[in-house]
């Protein structure tokens, strides 16, 4: 098949490069040029496990191709995915300008049957907005062409990005147009082999479906983090309470860690934005208003948490924090609770020695050039370095060699053995025997 993937960032290439991966010719189309020249060059501008290898040997191969513009690419493809951008707006809503002006290029251009993808989180009756838009520009061009919008959310993980596309749990297509439903099903078939799992469904249900999916999740940590909350003034260890209940099957091991809040892309900005869906129909979301709200105290646990042990003036005081990247396996600081916790503290008088193992050059672009001026904030060559002569170490971010690290040598290199765990990743008593100060998230 011939596709073009409109928007090249984290969704976009997975879904550009693993569809050439399966045999199909995909341009991927961004109209940031640095992007797309870097591309060309085999520079990836996101880090994604695995993804550089796909990337590259489909683009030597030519059937992954590269442009900025998506004319030259609807010359080939006649299936045309949206995979840009719709980051909140002020109010929390969606912003769908990228995404209606991909409509509004691709109505300018159409020249015969095609379908058009919404891969983009959008909200309910987006699909019907962009099949206006399309329209009205057939109009004005007073042509007749036939298409389809057709709705397929996207659910890969950073992180694990293309093991989600490449092997995802389900594939869900919303849409009323039988010969639509055929080449999507046909599309995704090699993906679902050996497992069929495509749902066909209503556009809007298909919309809905992935914001109900991210707020669900969202739920869990927040339901987990209000829990924590509670643990810690009742003496309990939540920790202990998380294996009793995610070993019940109807509740589960998945997203009920306790920690420093969830962040990233998706989850805070899909909540806001479902939240804005009801309150456009006066439907007073509760539950979700409560999650959000959550999360947003959480971010400032960690902090709290220094405070209570040093005081509100942390003038001369120098914290490590390990972890800047939202999650680990991604170099995504949006919404980071990191952000929020440095800020904060250097706010507070504080300096920061930061380390994470992928992040460091987003981490340059996220803060503000006056923290690194100021000398507030300095980005450590290693985990270890960061260490060095701080009054604390932070864990933010739980990546693999933050879990089990060389705790004889942290405690030689920090000024006072005092750690704080955003992710309860240590054993408190361990901690004990080893000499450190420890202070987790509900225990
Ligand atoms: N990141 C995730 O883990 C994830 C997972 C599932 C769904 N989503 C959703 O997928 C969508 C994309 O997310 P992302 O994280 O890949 O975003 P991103 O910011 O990484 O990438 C978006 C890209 O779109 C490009 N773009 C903007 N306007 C354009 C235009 N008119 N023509 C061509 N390119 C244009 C931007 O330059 C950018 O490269 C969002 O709706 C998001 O909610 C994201």
């Amino acid at each position: 098949m011939n596709i073009a993937v409109v928007g090249t960032g984290y969704v976009g290439l997975v879904t550009g490069a693993c569809f050439a991966e399966m045999g199909n010719t995909v341009t991927c189309v961004d109209v940031d040029s640095k992007k797309i020249e870097g591309l060309k060059q085999g520079k990836l501008p996101i880090y994604e496990p695995g993804l550089d290898n796909i990337v590259i040997n489909n683009y030597n191969t030519g059937r992954l191709l590269f442009t900025t513009s998506l004319p030259d690419a609807m010359t080939q493809a006649d299936m045309l995915f949206i995979a840009v951008g719709t980051p909140p707006g002020e109010d929390g809503s969606a912003d769908l300008k990228y995404v209606l002006a991909v409509a509004k290029e691709i109505g300018q251009n159409l020249d015969r049957y095609s379908i058009i993808v919404d891969k983009s989180t959008v909200p309910v009756g987006t699909a019907d907005k962009v099949a206006a838009i399309i329209q009205a520009e057939l109009d004005a061009r007073g042509v007749q062409i036939e298409f389809d919008v057709v709705s397929n959310p996207e659910f890969l993980k950073e992180g694990a990005a293309v093991d989600d596309f490449m092997s995802p749990d389900r594939i869900v297509v919303g849409t009323a147009s039988a010969r639509a439903q055929e080449r999507m099903a046909d599309l995704y078939a090699p993906f679902v082999r050996n497992h069929p799992r495509t749902l066909f469904m209503g556009v809007r249900d298909a919309e809905m479906t992935k914001y109900a999916a991210n707020a669900m999740l969202a739920t869990k940590i927040s339901f987990m983090n209000e829990i924590a909350n509670l643990c810690e003034r009742l003496g309990v260890d939540v920790e202990n309470v998380r294996l009793g209940i995610g070993s019940d099957q109807r509740i589960g091991f998945h997203f009920i860690y306790s920690g420093c809040g969830y962040g990233g892309s998706c989850f805070p900005k899909d909540v806001k934005a479902l939240i804005q869906m009801a309150n456009k129909i006066d439907f007073d979301p509760k539950l979700l208003n409560a999650v959000e709200a959550r999360n947003n105290a959480q971010k400032h646990r960690l902090f709290e948490k220094i405070v209570e042990s040093f005081g509100t003036d942390l003038t001369g005081k120098t914290f490590a924090v390990w972890g800047l990247a939202f999650k680990p396996g991604t170099d995504d600081m949006r919404e980071a609770p990191s952000k929020v916790l440095i800020e904060r503290l250097i706010q507070a008088g504080a300096k920061i020695k930061a380390y994470d193992p992928v992040a460091m050059k987003v981490a340059r672009d996220e803060f503000p050039a006056k923290f690194f001026d100021e000398g507030s904030l300095a980005l450590a060559e290693g985990q270890y370095e960061a260490a060095i002569d701080a009054d604390a170490l932070v864990l933010v971010t739980e990546w693999k060699p933050f879990r089990h690290p060389d705790f004889k040598a942290l405690k030689r290199l920090l000024a006072q053995p005092i750690i704080f765990d955003g992710r309860n990743q240590y054993d408190p008593k361990q901690m004990k025997r080893d000499g450190f100060s420890y202070v987790g998230i509900g225990r």
